[in-house]
């Protein structure tokens, strides 16, 4: 059998593992029989040597494998995944279900709960009275078939030796090697059951990857894993300098998308919506020209059909659909601030992880896994890059339960935001498209 550290050392050396010796160190880890301070070693060596495409394909599969793998097979059709390395107001995943499935995309999505800035989708979700995403594996599958998308927590089984990676990643300062996040996101994609996946890859100083390149090697390498995995992926390269939509939060963001759906929803928001729609709706085989997906989606939001659809979403899993109509029935804040522009111009940068981490301190996100998010609190900007300001002029609002914090909150993010006397140009939202056929940028 193998022997752990003639897998280090092989590693150390810059050689090429084998599948079986990485299954070996996969299995071993999450049955316990191979300790901490082996793996340890073989990430950091995987850190400095890197692993090829093929060894990095072998290694999400072992992972994947490590767990449950959830079947989809009893949904109709073909089913797309949608998965976002997330960011800051990114309220995607809340417009594109009831949007892709108004026009026939089947959504059967699992989302995490985790740690960030907000909430996960399913925090969003159950801040509408009522909602449940506890469904179990036959009415997740009923939902689907019946009202075309349907929204659960993510399986405890799923992916336990990303969990136990990760978490030792995390502690090993082994986080940020390529091929190691890729697997990570992947294993968990390929776990979740979908046939095909678009990946969501976002740059900028409110993302994960800091710069453009580094984004454009995790989304190219993950493409070409979903394509030896036989689950056809397709990466976007998207911009996350600034906040992709205006509400960063929990039942904000549920506003937010109903917005979207009403089509008076922020630009940028709604064309990255419109793209992913569009690319589930070829890659699901439901329409052949990007063209005319994109026509479909628009006079879906203007018949009202796609916000129709959130409706049912919503009632089919508990909730109460008058939320999208009357927003006061969603969960309020005691208080609120406007924050105040100081000065005639425009908004030159708006630095993202700053709003992002003041909304999480506020009550909005995780900062320990247990920790209990608070659904009526969170930031409203109003502007964004290259938008025109005047004095006095109102560019964000705080929504708190504490009044220190309502305070501490609005400081944040009068300093977050930034201005020039001389106009600025807007900023691109999609940079690349990655297929199997590579990478075009946009
Ligand atoms: N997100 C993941 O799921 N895994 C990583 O390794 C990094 C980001
Ligand atoms: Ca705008």
């Amino acid at each position: 059998m193998f022997f752990v550290p003639e897998i280090i050392e092989k590693k150390k050396r810059g050689l090429k593992l084998s599948k079986e010796e990485i299954e070996f160190i996969v299995n071993g880890y999450v049955d316990g029989s191979i300790p901490d301070y082996q793996v340890s070693a073989l990430l950091m060596a995987i850190y400095f040597k890197g692993m090829d495409e093929e060894e990095t394909t072998n290694l999400t599969m072992a992972m994947a494998h490590s767990g449950e793998m959830v079947d989809l097979s009893a949904i109709k059709g073909i089913k797309v995944d949608k998965h976002s390395t997330g960011g800051i107001a990114d309220t995607t995943t809340l417009v594109l279900l009831p949007l892709a499935s108004s026009v026939g995309v089947k959504v059967a999505k699992m989302s995490g709960r985790g740690l960030g800035h907000t909430g996960g989708t399913v925090d969003k979700l159950e801040s509408i009275p009522g909602f449940r995403c506890e469904l179990d594996g036959k009415d997740f599958i009923d939902a689907a078939n019946s009202i075309g998308a349907a929204i659960t927590g993510q399986s405890k089984n799923l992916v336990p030796a990303d969990k136990m990676l990760y978490a030792l990643r995390d502690v090993t300062a082994t986080v940020d090697s390529i091929p190691l996040i890729a697997s990570s996101i992947m294993s968990k994609k390929i776990a979740g059951g979908a046939d095909k996946i678009i990946l969501d890859v976002k740059f900028g100083s409110g993302a994960f990857m800091k710069n453009y390149d580094d984004a454009l090697k995790l989304g190219s390498l993950m493409v070409k894993i979903g394509g030896l995995a036989g689950r056809e992926t397709v990466a976007y390269i998207t911009d996350m300098d600034q906040p992709l939509g205006l509400a960063i939060g929990n039942s904000i963001e549920v506003i937010e998308a109903a917005e979207t759906l009403k089509g008076r929803g922020n630009e940028d928001l709604l064309s990255l919506c419109l793209e992913f729609a569009s690319e589930m709706m070829v890659l699901a085989e439901i329409e052949s020209d990007k063209e005319k997906a994109i026509e479909r989606l628009k006079a879906s939001i203007d018949a009202g059909e796609a916000l129709k659809k959130f409706k049912e979403i919503i009632a089919n899993q508990g909730g109460n659909p008058e939320v999208l109509e009357d927003y006061s029935l969603l969960p309020k804040a005691k208080y609120e601030l406007e924050v105040v522009a100081p000065t005639d111009g425009f908004v030159k940068q708006i630095d993202a992880i700053r709003l992002g981490i003041t909304s999480m301190k506020i009550g909005a996100g995780r900062q320990k896994k247990d920790d209990v998010i608070d659904p009526a609190v969170g930031i409203w900007i109003y502007k964004k890059v290259g938008d025109k300001v005047t004095k006095g002029e109102a560019f964000a609002k705080i929504l708190a339960n504490d009044e220190e914090k309502l305070h501490w909150a609005a400081e944040e993010s009068k300093a977050a935001f930034e201005f020039s006397r001389e106009p600025i140009a807007r900023r691109k939202v999609i940079w690349a498209k990655i297929t199997k056929d590579g990478v075009h940028e946009l």
